[in-house]
């Protein structure tokens, strides 16, 4: 396509950060015809075995998906993932009680993030790893230094197009901030994470593999999702100051069976005692900024752009769709940089801005809520709602994972519902304490009491 004198196939576009976003977007630039080239910093990370600090099992849902779709990749990376149906709650009694997302055939997929080799298919896209980026100019000539050669040496190119995916400490962004009228905010959580490994028990998953596992304990947490080789991945969720008291292997234990009684022997006493200290929690950031762009050279997406906290399970999603809107303002704007980079900008920010309050707002919902019956109550109202009038009430998290209706207007919709179901429920309970009065004080009742408890319990086990 023709623009600003030069045909796509002339131009380089350069991604910076080979992860889970830069290696998708390198795709869809790579399948326009731009000269692409991909520089990470780590090594094949195809190789490497963990990666560090992050999460090598992620719930992929529709939006990811539909990124994936796109170009082609969303069969191969959702048949190497497990799907999971339902979110399965585990009590502290060691009851477990599953939650499903919503619709049959709602489900999302735990899939590795190992993608780096996405964009190989492309005889126009280039991976360098062990390329580091160190230093950048928006404004003249783009040069990349690259650290990582051989010989140590430097390197430079000039790009058309800069594309930060460098994830949420992203280099590239620095230069944004010496910038004016660059908004930016960042939010360390008081909460830091923990990977353990529960392995396979005679060949076989430990527990029910299609799920979401979630042990709420109000401060702490614990979820759990499966891999393909039968072990699961726990992540223990908990504030800093928690994980600072417990220092020995018998504090380790004591508190496992204080709050996570049932995941001792699954994990197993040894390794549990060992593989808590291998690696110091890992804190999680929630970052914001706007424009996502520098005039028409340069644009952050992925976790450059908004790094949110994990519990909408939307870091990754969000980042995927980052590619897809992007990619269709292409084609609004004919690929002419100076005015994609705006728009994208003006369309993409609210949407990223709310992804990132509703990760923080989950967040507490996901630790508290999940135990209260007055949530489970709503939810089931909302679930029997949403079967009953499917297109007028849609669950918020329905919306989030299983839709692409944009971020900011599931969040209206939202409002909109809640104000509307709350009024009838309000409407609902005035009359029946109407009607109950009335009742009672025409044929006093026989006193039998049926405990509260019996009462919920009766209300939840509605089936829809
Ligand atoms: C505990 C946890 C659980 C999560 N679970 C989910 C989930 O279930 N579902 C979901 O959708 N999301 C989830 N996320 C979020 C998800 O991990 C991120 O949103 C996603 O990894 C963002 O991808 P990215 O490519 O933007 O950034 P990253 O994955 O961080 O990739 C950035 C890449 O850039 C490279 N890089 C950095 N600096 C430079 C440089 N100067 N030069 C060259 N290369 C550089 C890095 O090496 C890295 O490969 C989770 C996050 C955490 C922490
Ligand atoms: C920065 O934030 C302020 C306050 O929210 C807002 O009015 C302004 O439009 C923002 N600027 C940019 C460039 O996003």
């Amino acid at each position: 396509m023709e623009s600003g004198g030069k045909s796509s196939k002339d131009k380089v576009v350069a991604v910076v950060g080979g992860g889970l976003v830069g290696a998708l977007n390198a795709c869809y630039f790579a399948r326009r015809g731009f000269q692409v080239e991909v520089f990470e910093s780590r090594d094949d990370i195809r190789e490497a075995k963990i990666v560090r600090g992050r999460s090598i099992n992620l719930a992929l849902s529709h939006r990811g998906r539909q990124a994936l779709s796109r170009v082609g990749m969303e069969e191969k990376i959702v048949s190497k993932g497990i799907p999971m149906h339902s979110r399965m709650i585990h009590s502290l009694n060691g009851k477990q009680s599953p939650i499903p997302y919503g619709k049959k055939g709602q489900v999302t997929v735990c899939v590795m993030c190992r993608n780096a080799g996405l964009a190989e298919r492309y005889p126009n896209a280039k991976m360098n790893f062990d390329h580091k980026l160190w230093l950048w100019s928006p404004t003249h000539v783009l040069l990349l230094w690259l650290e990582g050669r051989p010989d140590g040496s430097a390197q430079s190119l000039q790009a058309d197009l800069i594309v930060g995916c460098d994830g949420a400490f992203s280099t590239i962004r620095k230069q944004f901030l010496r910038r004016s009228r660059f908004n930016f905010s960042q939010t360390y959580i008081p909460h830091g994470y923990l990977e353990l490994t529960m392995p396979p028990v005679a060949g076989e998953f430990a527990m029910k593999p299609n799920y979401l596992h979630i042990w709420p304990r109000n401060t702490f947490m614990m979820i759990a999702l499966p891999n393909l080789d039968k072990t699961f991945t726990c992540t223990l969720f908990m504030p800093f100051d928690e994980f600072e008291k417990i220092t020995t292997g018998d504090d380790v234990m004591e508190f496992f069976q204080e709050y996570f009684p049932d995941a001792i022997p699954l994990i197993g006493v040894e390794a549990l005692k060992t593989d808590y200290f291998r690696l110091p929690a890992q804190a999680m950031v929630s970052i914001k900024c706007s424009p996502y762009h520098i005039n028409d050279k340069c644009v952050l997406m992925g976790d450059s752009a908004h790094a949110v906290v994990p519990f909408y399970g939307q870091g990754m999603n969000a980042g995927f769709e980052d590619c897809i809107v992007f990619d269709e303002i292409m084609d609004q704007c004919n690929e002419d940089f100076s005015a994609v980079l705006p728009e994208y900008t003006r369309v993409r920010v609210p949407d990223d801005h709310t992804i990132a309050d509703l990760a923080m707002y989950n967040y507490v919902e996901m630790r508290a809520h999940v135990n209260s019956k007055w949530f489970l109550f709503r939810k089931k109202v909302d679930d029997i709602l949403h079967f009953l009038l499917p297109k007028k009430i849609v669950p918020l998290y329905t919306m989030v994972t299983f839709t692409r209706i944009r971020y900011h207007e599931a969040l209206q919709r939202w409002h909109w519902q809640n104000k509307v179901i709350n009024q009838g429920l309000l409407v609902c309970a005035t009359g029946a304490v109407l009607g109950g009065s009335y009742l009672i004080a025409k044929h006093p009742p026989k006193i039998q009491s049926i405990p509260i408890e019996k009462v919920w319990d009766r209300l939840l086990s509605l089936k829809v």
